[in-house]
């Protein structure tokens, strides 16, 4: 077994400096790692002394930290490097960004959101679908990638079901446009039948791979992956692939739901995959006439979410529109944006954005210009 410090190291990994694009052990910034009876200290030297982006790289040191399980507390200190270790780390930088091309086509600060659960038929496809809508509604930029490779959904949620993706000339997938969001699916590559074997042929991980290698995707503020139902090689895989993703756990209300749940986040710890937080499905039903039906139970969710010590980010009521809207390929948040589930799934993507903010992928000066530009295109 690895030293509880080796792990962390490994866990700090997972930390992008967005600005650098390369992970901050790579680049010299992690000081000091040390922990006492479950309190990890962790020394970090940033480039920046202000900013967002120091919060950002605080806050994502502490989750990466604290998904490991003898961890209960982690205590930040940063200081600020000096210009000699700015130029140092500056060269370092670019050497990486050589040194590593492009190992996926994912930037390395988006936010990977990996909507995930114990078993299937909680909604991870329903939530995937409408949470991605609700974040691109706020103006940033999303993709939605099903990892669902057998039991594809979103196509036709999104209303793209005969839809095909395309090759560009450099012979990479085009993601498809619908409502907002880039999209790339299985579903939407099979066909005929001798694809569909081909891609039979392909472990599940491969397909992720090519899925993340093989598609031109845009630098994407987030990247929403809807996860197939279980635990397994799809999770590492996508850790591995992605070291900045983290998980949503959707349950149900059900308390007895909650053996398969926290073996997801077991396979969460395993894989340095943090638990952004807990999302509870299907939370009860209100009819017209007001009277509320807690038809699969309650509690459910919020249990979960104090045992893994994250947040509860939402409960999602019942709505029959969910199902009709699935089918009628476009997502609630569009077609009944007033319904108490739409206005529930909002609230989470705004909670998202608060628990794990889009990357600043640049400096302080190009984001005001990049809003000035929003402003005159709004205003032209
Ligand atoms: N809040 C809700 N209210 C009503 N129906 C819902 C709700 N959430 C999901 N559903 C319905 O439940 C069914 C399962 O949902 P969904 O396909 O999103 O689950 P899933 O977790 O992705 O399933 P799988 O594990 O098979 O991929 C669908 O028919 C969907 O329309
Ligand atoms: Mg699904």
């Amino acid at each position: 077994m690895e030293s509880v410090e080796a792990r962390i190291e490994q866990a700090l990994r997972g930390v992008i400096d967005p600005e650098l694009g390369a992970d901050i052990v790579d680049l010299g910034m992690v000081k000091r790692v040390e922990v006492d009876d479950g309190t990890a200290t962790i020394g970090v030297a940033l480039t920046i002394a202000a900013c967002p982006l120091r919060d950002q790289i605080e806050q994502d040191v502490k989750r990466k930290v604290l998904a490991l399980p003898e961890i209960r507390e982690v205590l930040v200190q940063v200081t600020a490097m000096t210009s000699d270790e700015k130029a140092e780390i500056m060269s370092k930088a670019r050497w990486k960004a050589r040194e590593d091309a492009e190992p996926t086509m994912i930037h390395p600060s988006t936010r990977v959101i990996a909507i995930s659960s114990g078993k299937g038929g909680v909604g991870k496809s329903s939530t995937s679908v409408n949470l991605a809508v609700a974040l691109a509604q706020r103006g940033l930029r999303v993709g939605l990638l099903d990892a669902d490779i057998w039991g594809f959904s979103v196509p036709r949620m999104l209303g793209i079901g005969s839809v095909r993706l395309e090759a560009n000339d450099d012979a990479q997938i085009v993601p498809v446009q619908a409502h907002g969001l880039d999209v790339v699916s299985t579903g939407l590559l099979i066909d005929d039948e001798d694809k569909a074997l081909m891609w039979r042929g392909l472990m599940l991980s491969k397909a992720l791979e090519q899925f993340l290698t093989d598609v031109a995707w845009q630098t994407l503020d987030y990247l929403v992956i809807d996860m197939p139902p279980g635990t397994g090689d799809i999770q590492m895989a996508l850790s591995r692939l992605l070291p900045q993703a983290e998980m949503v756990v959707v349950t149900t209300p059900q308390r007895a739901a909650q053996k398969v749940a926290s073996r997801v986040a077991d396979m969460a710890r395993r894989s340095f995959m943090p638990v952004i937080g807990v999302l509870e499905n299907m939370s009860g039903f209100t009819t017209e006439d007001g009277r509320h039906y807690k038809l699969f139970g309650e509690g459910g969710g919020q249990e979960l979410a104090d045992d893994l010590g994250v947040p509860l980010v939402g409960q999602i009521p019942l709505d029959p529109f969910i199902v009709e809207a699935g089918d009628s390929g476009v997502p609630l948040v569009i077609s009944h944006p007033d319904s108490p589930a739409a206005a529930a799934l909002v609230n989470v993507a705004k909670r998202l954005v608060e628990l794990i903010p889009p990357a600043e992928d640049e400096t302080c000066t190009a984001r005001i210009d990049r809003l000035i530009e929003g402003l005159q295109r709004i205003s032209s």
